[in-house]
C-alpha cells in the first residue's frame, strides 16, 4: 500500500525522464531491460523472475522529504496467527493460477487476504510484471470486482503446465502442478482463515503462455503436444474439482486464452516464419483449450465455465493501438505510449514516484493494457458475484 501524506501532489502525464535511479516498485532489471538498475534510497533491487526485477521498500527509510511512506511486504514468517486470519462473514473467493502476466508474488504462508488488503502479500499491487502497477487479477479485485473478493493469487513467473512437459526458464519456477499443490495442501482445506464454499469461489487459470513459447519451434505434431498439455491442465482442474472420490469443491472457473505473444518485442526479432508459426500454434490451444472446457462442463455436474479471450482482448489493442491511448506496439520500456514493457509482458496502467526537490511527483505510465484486459475480463465474469 502506498501512501502519500501532507504535500501537494502534482499529476502529469509526461514521458518519465531518464533516471539514475529507479523509484520504489519501478522496474530495475530483467531480461532486455534498459533503464535504470540501481533503486532510490531506502529500496533494494530485487529479481522477481528472469523478465522482471523491481525496487522494494527495503529497511531504510526513504529519502529525505519523507513524503512517501510505505510499508515493507510482509515476511514468510508470518503464520496463520495473524489477525487477517480470522473469518468474515460474506466474503467471496478467487484462487488464481497462472505465470508472470498472473503473479502478484503471493506467498501462501505469509499474511492471507482480508479486507483492506486483498491480495494478502505482498501488498497491493504485488511484484507484477507490468513494469509497476496492477495486472489484471489486482484490477479485477480492486476495481470491477462486484463484492468483497479476497484473491489468493498462486501464479508464478515463468510458470509452464507441468514442468516434465515444458521445463520453465529456471528449474525453481513453480508450474501450474505445483501451484495446484499449494493450493491442495492450504486454502483447499478450508482452514478456519479461508471459508470458501463452492458457490462463492471462482477458480481461474491463464497459462499457457511459457508452454507455447517454449515448445513450438519443435518438429512434430504441435496440434498432438497440445492436447498433451491441455490434458495435463485438464487433470489438475480435476483435482481442483474432485480427487478420486473426495470432492474438493471448486466448481466454476475462469479460463484464458494465450494472447498473441507472437506479436511481442520477443517474437518479433525473430524470423517471420517463426511468429507464423508460434501464432498457428497458439491459435491452435486456444481452439482445443473451449473445446476442452466444454467437454469438462458437459462432464462434470455442477461446473460452470467462463471463458476470457484474451487473445482477442490483445488484439483489438495491438490492430487499434490509438484508441487505448498507444502510441507504438511494436517497441517497448517505460515512455508512455508503449504496450509492452519489456519484450514480453504488457503495461499496466499506473503511475511512478520521482522526487524532484522536496517534493515527490507522480508520473502517470500510461499504457492500460492490464486494465483492459481486467475489464473484459469483468463482462465475462458480468453475471457472477466476483
Ligand atoms: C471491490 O473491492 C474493493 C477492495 O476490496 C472494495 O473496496 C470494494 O467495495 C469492492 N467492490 C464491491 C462492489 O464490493
Amino acid at each position: 500500500m502506498i501512501r502519500i501524506k501532507g504535500l501537494s501532489v502534482a499529476l502529469f502525464v509526461l514521458a518519465p525522464v531518464a533516471l539514475a535511479q529507479q523509484v520504489v516498485w519501478g522496474q530495475c532489471g530483467g531480461n532486455g531491460w534498459a533503464g535504470a538498475t540501481t533503486c532510490v534510497t531506502g529500496s533494494t533491487c530485487t529479481v522477481q523472475n528472469e523478465w522482471y526485477s523491481q525496487c522494494i521498500p527495503g529497511t531504510a527509510p526513504p529519502a529525505s522529504s519523507t513524503s512517501l511512506t510505505v510499508t515493507p511486504p510482509p515476511t514468510s514468517t508470518s503464520t496463520s496467527s495473524d489477525p487477517s486470519s480470522t473469518p468474515i462473514a460474506g466474503l467471496n473467493y478467487w484462487f488464481s493460477f497462472g505465470d508472470s502476466y498472473t503473479q502478484t508474488g503471493f506467498d501462501p504462508n505469509g499474511v492471507l487476504p482480508s479486507p483492506g488488503n486483498v491480495l494478502g502479500n505482498p501488498p497491493f499491487p504485488g511484484w507484477t510484471s507490468t513494469g509497476g502497477g496492477p495486472n489484471w487479477v489486482g484490477f479485477g479485485a480492486t476495481t470491477y470486482n462486484k463484492s468483497q473478493v479476497m484473491l489468493y493469487n498462486y501464479a508464478y513467473g515463468g510458470a509452464t503446465i507441468d514442468s516434465a512437459l515444458v521445463a520453465p526458464y529456471d528449474p525453481s519456477v513453480i508450474s501450474l502442478k505445483g501451484q495446484v499443490d499449494q493450493y491442495l495442501a492450504g486454502a483447499a482445506t478450508k482452514p478456519p482463515s479461508t471459508p470458501w464454499t463452492s458457490a462463492n469461489s471462482l477458480f481461474s487459470i491463464w497459462i499457457g503462455i511459457n508452454d507455447l513459447g517454449g515448445s513450438y519451434y519443435q518438429g512434430g505434431d504441435r496440434a498432438a503436444f497440445s492436447d498433451t498439455l491441455l490434458d495435463a491442465e485438464f487433470a489438475l482442474v480435476q483435482k481442483l474439482v474432485r480427487i478420486a472420490f473426495f470432492d474438493t469443491g471448486a466448481r466454476n472457473f475462469l479460463f484464458a486464452f494465450v494472447p498473441p505473444t507472437d506479436r511481442s518485442p520477443l517474437m518479433l526479432g525473430q524470423s517471420t516464419d517463426a511468429q507464423a508459426l508460434l501464432k498457428t500454434v497458439i491459435g491452435g490451444f486456444n481452439t482445443k483449450l473451449a473445446a476442452k472446457a466444454a467437454a469438462f462442463k458437459e462432464s462434470h455436474t455442477g461446473v460452470q465455465n467462463y471463458i476470457w479471450d484474451a487473445s482477442a482482448t490483445f488484439t483489438k489493442i495491438l490492430d487499434a493501438p490509438a484508441a487505448y491511448g498507444f502510441t507504438d506496439v511494436l517497441n517497448y520500456g517505460s515512455a508512455p505510449g508503449l504496450f509492452w514493457t519489456n519484450d514480453l509482458h504488457p503495461t499496466s496502467e499506473w503511475f511512478c514516484f520521482v522526487l524532484r526537490g522536496d517534493v515527490w511527483l507522480i508520473w502517470i505510465v500510461a499504457g492500460p493494457v492490464h486494465k483492459v484486459c481486467a475489464q473484459d475480463v469483468a463482462a465475462v465474469l458480468a453475471s457472477t458475484i466476483w
